[in-house]
């Protein structure tokens, strides 16, 4: 991967501007730091090794030279819509799902809120953290990893705790190799395509129709707080409250809804997945 590839893949894309660097420590840092230098709204940061990399609840993602497709989209709230900053993870899972199912014939599927599956192996995941300015979002910055060639998913299963979904690469799963290039192209363009309808109802039912998990019991970890506007802080962590649940859908503002045991239909915000184990399974009675 070299820069002018780069261009050549995306010159029909309306980004900002573009910045490869062959290794970083982390995209969202490279972000950050252009931000800093006033970067245009939809500059894109992009890397072929990431050294450093962030995910949620202060896990890393580290991705070896040329096994991942690894960027940063920056995004400036106001071109957003300040109250759709809380649909911005969606939007980044969303676009790689429907890319993993329109262009590989996958059946991805959208671990909520910010990972992307295939037969409930871990392909994607993705990071929006906020720039502030005093208590003002100066602007946001969509990390998103793909896990492309099979190294890639040897390190994230190398690096995975007890609570982490199994990884997977798409040559794991397609079992050919795969252009990192075409595939930053097909997510952008799919990004491109659903944010200007991120408030619509067609936005909350695409990511509903393919949301993982649906009508299964999970176990609901709250390790993570919520931000000012609602984003999860990743750095910041209280101490995990576990809830269970059905997982029925989605609420309007994109919150998940899951039913109790008892019936209830509860609201989960913020908080990470984890599917019971089989061997605790509830029975039919819940139903
Ligand atoms: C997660 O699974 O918890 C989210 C992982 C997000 C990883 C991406 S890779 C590009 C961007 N840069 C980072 O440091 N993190 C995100």
């Amino acid at each position: 991967m070299d820069i002018q590839d780069v261009q050549a893949a995306l010159n029909k894309l309306p980004l900002g501007g573009i910045r490869y660097l062959p290794q970083v420590g982390s995209t969202n840092d490279e972000a950050a730091r252009w931000i800093a230098q006033s970067a245009p709204n939809m500059s894109l940061v992009l890397t072929d090794e990431q050294t450093a990399g962030r995910g949620r609840s202060g896990r890393t993602w580290i991705a070896p030279a040329g096994s991942s497709l690894i960027f940063s989209l920056i995004l400036h709230p106001q071109q957003l819509g300040a109250h759709l900053l809380p649909r911005l993870t969606a939007l980044g899972a969303l676009a790689v799902e429907e890319t993993l199912r329109n262009y590989y014939d996958l059946p991805a599927q959208i671990k909520w809120p910010n990972d992307v599956l295939v037969h409930r192996q871990k392909v994607c995941g993705v990071l929006t953290e906020a720039q502030w300015d005093e208590d003002q979002v100066k602007a946001l910055i969509l990390g998103i990893g793909i896990n492309v060639a099979r190294q890639s998913s040897i390190e994230a299963n190398r690096m995975a705790d007890e609570s982490t979904l199994p990884a997977t690469s798409l040559e794991d799963l397609l079992d050919r190799p795969v252009d990192r290039l075409y595939l930053l192209g097909k997510v952008l363009e799919e990004i491109f395509r659903w944010q200007p309808r991120l408030a619509s109802q067609d936005f909350l039912q695409a990511w509903e129709a393919n949301l993982a998990f649906r009508g299964e019991w999970v176990v609901i970890n709250l390790g993570d707080s919520p931000g000012k506007d609602g984003l999860p802080r990743t750095l910041e962590r209280q101490s995990p409250t576990i809830e269970e649940g059905k997982v029925m859908g989605l609420f309007q503002d994109g919150s998940l809804r899951l039913r109790t045991a008892v019936g209830e239909i509860v609201k989960v915000s913020v908080g990470e997945i984890h599917l019971r184990p089989a061997s605790q399974e509830r029975g039919i009675t819940h139903v």
